[in-house]
């Protein structure tokens, strides 16, 4: 049976009273689903949060990280320094990150190794802009996406890989994939996997949804076969929803 996992990108939000605040609420939630749960609060929050959420259900895990291992990178953050602490999954390939900060499917595939390397779990984002969803060319840009940062890799590697597709015009948008658009890629993300590395690794895969996923649409989205959870933006800086959306499995 695949993970089901809910994930909270709280992205460029909360300094560290808001971060509190948020993580207090959180705690006041009940859970009635077996999704995994995580949050992913910003670089100078995480230790705090990792203080706070030790003890609980929730993995407190980061929004980036840079492929070296150290030196002369100002502004950048090491998996060892995530690792040391107590990080141990981060979010790598955000449209965000691909578009703001120029991240190609290139260094990703680096940065892909680098966390593999130290034994972190990624979580790896891709999907297609509004255009080529228009001109019918989302399943190629998916395809080339994961293909350029991730078929470099051994079958094993798998174990810690979860994807999240993110259609681009679905983010912060309020426009959510419908189900149908949702389950039609995860199918044919998971058929990719299966034609590159075969049965077991396709169904072990956790593929996520993402964009404009909220309390209202999560459950018809996580009904699909092939959605094994959601990787939530705005809904996930309310504890309330973000925990409706938990337990919408
Ligand atoms: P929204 O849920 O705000 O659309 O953001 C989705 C997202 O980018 C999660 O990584």
């Amino acid at each position: 049976m695949r993970k089901q996992i809910v994930a909270g990108n709280w992205k460029m939000n909360n300094d560290l009273a808001q971060t509190q605040a948020l993580l207090t609420d959180l705690q006041k939630q009940t859970q009635t689903s077996n999704a995994e749960v995580m949050i992913a609060p910003a670089f100078t929050n995480l230790y705090q949060a990792f203080e706070t959420l030790k003890h609980s259900n929730i993995e407190v895990i980061a929004q980036n990280m840079h492929f070296a291992e150290s030196g002369a990178y100002t502004g950048e953050v090491s998996a060892n320094m995530l690792k040391s602490v107590g990080i141990n999954t981060v979010i790598l390939g955000h449209s965000e990150r691909r578009e703001y900060f120029n991240e190609t499917d290139e260094s990703l595939a680096k940065k892909v190794d680098a966390a593999l390397e130290k034994e972190m779990q990624i979580i790896f984002c891709f999907g297609e802009q509004l255009a080529d969803r228009k001109s019918g060319n989302h399943e190629n840009i998916v395809e080339g996406q994961i293909r350029k940062a991730l078929f470099h890799l051994e079958a094993s590697s798998f174990q810690n890989i979860i994807l999240a597709y993110e259609p681009v015009w679905a983010i912060g948008t309020g426009e959510t994939a419908t189900p149908e658009q949702a389950q039609d890629m995860h199918a044919f993300i998971r058929q990719t996997l299966e034609d590159k590395y075969g049965s077991d690794v396709a169904n072990l895969v956790s593929i996520l949804y993402g964009g404009s996923c909220k309390p209202s649409n999560a459950k018809e989205i996580f009904s699909n076969p092939d959605v094994d959870g959601g990787l939530i933006g705005g809904a996930s800086l309310n504890a309330e929803d973000f925990y409706a959306i938990v337990n919408a499995f």
